[in-house]
C-alpha cells in the first residue's frame, strides 16, 4: 500500500507528532506499506517533489517543532485552480496517479482541508487531519497545536505583566488567531487579562477606555488587554467586506493593537505599549497534550486509511475521537461561542470583553 503525506498551510507545533503516529500505525500494521512524502505542501503533489520515506524518518521527532515535510499555504484563492495555463488539480491528479498511491493523509487548517475536499471530490482517496494553532475547524472541539499556542501566548502575556505592573502601564498585545479569539480567550483568561478583544465581539473603544479607568480608580495600576489579531470594533463590523480588507492593509504595522492603543491614548492618562507574541506561537516544542492528542490523531488517521475509509476527517469531539465528511467541515470556520459559559463566567469576574461596562 502506498500512502502519500502531506503538510500544509501555516505549521504548528505537533505536526510531526501527528505524523509519526500515522506513520507508525501503519508500519506496525501493514507489512508492505510505503509512504512517500511530499516537500512543502501542496506545491510537493503538484509539482512531483517528494521524498520516499523511511520508517527512521520518523523516529525521535514526537517533539520537534515545525514539519519535516516543510509546508506552505494553501494554492488555491477562491478556488482559481488554473493560473497562466497551469491546472493545479490536474497536476496533482497526475502525481497522485503517477505514484499510484493509494491515499493521501492531508494535515492542514481549514483552506487546506477545502483542497483536500476538492481533491476527494476529484476522485483522490485523501483523508484529512485538523491542523492549527487557532482552533477554528468546523466539526472539531480540537485542533492539533492549539494547546501548544496557548501555552507560549499565556507565558508571553506574563512575561508583559510583570513589565506592566513595574510601570504601571496599560499595554495592549496581540495574539494568534486569525479571523477567531479561541487562542486570545483562553490565554488571557489563563494570564489573567484584565480585558479581552475578540473579532467574536467588536468592542467599543469608549468601553474598553471607561473599562480602564473604572479600573484603576478600583486600585489597579496596570492593565493587560489580550487582543486577538482579528479583533474588530463595533464600526468596523458594519463595513463592507472590501471595505474592512481596505483598513486593515492600510493599518500601521497591519496589526489592530497599534490601532487601539492610538484611540486609546485620547481618552485615558496612563502610558500605553503594544507588544505582539508573533508566529513565537507557531514555533518550538509541542506542549505534553498536544503530543499525547496529535499521537492519538495519526493513529485515528491511520485507522481511516487501513479501512479505507476515505474522504474523511479526523475530529475528536465530546473528549473522542471520530471522523466526518470533508464536505462537511470544508469552507466553514469555528467561532468562540460568544453566549458559552467561558464568555459568561469570565465576565461575571470582571474580565471586559469591551461591548459593555462591567
Ligand atoms: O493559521 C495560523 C496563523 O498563525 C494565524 O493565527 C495567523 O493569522 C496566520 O497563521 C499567520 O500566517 P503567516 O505565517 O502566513 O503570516
Amino acid at each position: 500500500m502506498r500512502v502519500g503525506i502531506l503538510t500544509s498551510g501555516g505549521d504548528c507545533q505537533a505536526l510531526n507528532a501527528t505524523m509519526r503516529g500515522l506513520a507508525k500505525t501503519l508500519y506496525q500494521q501493514k507489512k508492505d506499506i510505503e509512504i512517500i512524502g511530499f516537500l512543502d505542501g501542496y506545491k510537493g503533489l503538484m509539482y512531483e517533489n517528494y521524498r520516499i520515506m523511511k520508517p527512521e524518518d520518523f523516529e525521535d521527532i514526537l517533539n520537534l517543532g515545525g514539519t519535516i515535510l516543510g509546508t506552505s499555504r494553501c494554492p488555491f484563492k477562491k478556488m482559481r485552480v488554473i493560473e497562466n495555463g497551469f491546472d493545479k488539480v490536474a497536476a496533482m491528479k497526475k502525481t497522485y496517479q503517477k505514484l499510484k498511491l493509494d491515499c493521501l493523509a492531508i494535515l492542514g487548517g481549514n483552506g487546506s482541508l477545502k483542497t483536500a475536499n476538492l481533491l476527494s471530490q476529484e476522485g483522490l482517496n485523501v483523508i484529512g487531519l485538523p491542523k492549527t494553532i487557532d482552533n477554528d475547524t468546523w466539526g472539531t472541539d480540537y485542533t492539533f497545536g492549539f494547546q501548544s499556542a496557548i501555552d507560549i501566548a499565556t507565558r508571553y502575556l506574563d512575561e508583559i505583566q510583570t513589565t506592566a505592573a513595574s510601570h504601571s502601564r496599560v499595554f495592549v498585545v496581540e495574539i494568534m488567531g486569525h479571523k477567531v479569539g479561541h487562542i486570545c480567550l483562553s490565554a488571557g483568561i489563563a494570564a489573567g487579562a484584565d480585558i479581552i478583544l475578540l473579532p467574536e465581539i467588536p468592542y467599543d473603544i469608549e468601553v474598553v477606555a471607561g473599562e480602564i479607568e473604572k479600573k484603576v480608580k478600583a486600585g489597579k495600576k496596570h492593565i493587560v488587554i489580550a487582543c486577538a489579531e482579528g479583533a474588530i470594533s463595533k464600526e468596523e463590523s458594519l463595513l463592507s467586506k472590501k471595505q474592512y480588507k481596505l483598513k486593515v492593509a492600510t493599518r500601521e504595522g497591519h496589526s489592530v493593537v497599534y490601532e487601539i492603543a492610538n484611540k486609546l491614548s485620547h481618552y485615558i492618562d496612563k502610558e500605553i505599549r503594544v507588544s505582539c507574541a508573533g508566529h513565537a506561537q507557531r514555533g518550538g516544542q509541542p506542549c505534553a497534550y498536544d503530543r499525547e492528542i496529535s499521537t492519538l490523531f495519526g493513529i485515528e488517521g491511520a485507522k481511516l486509511i487501513m479501512n479505507k475509509d476515505f474522504g474523511k476527517l479526523v475530529v475528536f469531539v465530546n473528549h473522542r475521537l471520530d471522523a466526518i465528511p470533508l464536505e462537511e467541515t470544508a469552507g466553514k470556520l469555528k467561532y468562540v461561542d460568544v453566549q458559552g459559559d467561558t464568555v459568561k463566567n469570565a465576565k461575571l469576574m470582571g474580565i471586559s470583553f469591551g461591548d459593555e461596562m462591567t
